[in-house]
């Protein structure tokens, strides 16, 4: 036992000069967030509304940059550049949230294809866009795609699933779950280390059903997915409990919520 506990010590101490040049590591990490308009700066651009990446600040101890941007998905996101944008961004220990589906759903084999239509399915199949002949790929692909080159750069990544609707639109509760939860929730699986998986949508539908029929429709001024300040407010305080519940598994923001953060289910 002694014996291979200084093989041990001896390997740990002859590992810094095998290893290629860590990457420089800040002090706090810092948590990057991708997302659609549910997560951005005045997401929808409406002057009543905003995303909930606005507020994740009030809930944990380090710094968050909303990288977030209305009308994207997991697709046109990826093809825009803006993980690469995100990826350029990293230091060794840095968080990225990936948060889509709102915009990922529709046919990118029409003729109309919109250009964030994702192909359908939970593999490595694809799609040949009906508008510009371009391979689309499947959200689990584009997303385990910008994992792979976040997780080189050091950092770590949470998949989150979407926000939900208005879950009490028409005065009855709904539960049903769009198909890009589940896909989310399997994506974050399959990054494998340095991965991992945060079911906002589940969270966000507890603290509804908790609250109920009146005050959750308040929260909807225009539409029935983009919420008012307060709404992207409880959306946030959904996610750091979700969090902080390991809903569904640990993630690496875990060791940075604030004490005494609400509960809002
Ligand atoms: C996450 O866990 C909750 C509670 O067990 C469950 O209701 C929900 O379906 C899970 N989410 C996914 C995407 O599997």
């Amino acid at each position: 036992m002694k014996f291979s506990s200084e093989l041990c010590a001896t390997a740990l101490f002859a590992l810094p000069a095998l290893a290629t040049p860590v990457m420089e590591k800040r002090a706090t990490p810092t948590i990057y967030l991708a997302g659609d308009s549910t997560m951005a700066n005045k997401g929808a651009n409406d002057g009543a509304t905003n995303g909930w990446g606005e507020y994740l600040n009030k809930y944990v101890t380090v710094p968050v940059v909303n990288k977030a941007l209305g009308g994207r998905s997991a697709r046109s996101y990826s093809n825009e550049g803006r993980f690469t944008e995100i990826a350029g961004l990293l230091k060794s220990g840095d968080i990225v949230v990936i948060e889509f589906g709102h915009n990922d759903g529709g046919s990118p084999t029409s003729s109309t294809d919109n250009g964030r239509s994702d192909c359908p399915g939970t593999a490595e199949e694809t799609c040949i866009s009906g508008k510009d002949g371009s391979t689309v790929y499947t959200f689990g692909h584009y997303v385990k795609a910008a994992a792979k080159t976040f997780i080189a750069k050091g950092a770590t990544v949470v998949v989150s699933s979407q926000t939900p609707n208005n879950l009490w639109e028409g005065g009855s509760f709904s539960t049903s779950a769009p198909r890009f939860v589940a896909y989310a929730a399997q994506a974050g699986k399959e990054i494998g280390t340095g991965g991992s998986f945060v079911d906002h949508f589940q969270a966000v539908l507890n603290a509804y059903r908790k609250l109920g029929n009146t005050a959750t429709n308040a929260l909807y001024p225009n539409d029935h997915t983009h919420t008012s300040p307060a709404g992207a407010d409880l959306s946030a305080q959904a996610f750091a409990q979700a969090i902080k519940l390991n809903l569904n598994g640990t993630t690496p923001i875990a060791s940075y919520l604030k004490s005494g953060n609400p509960t809002v289910w």
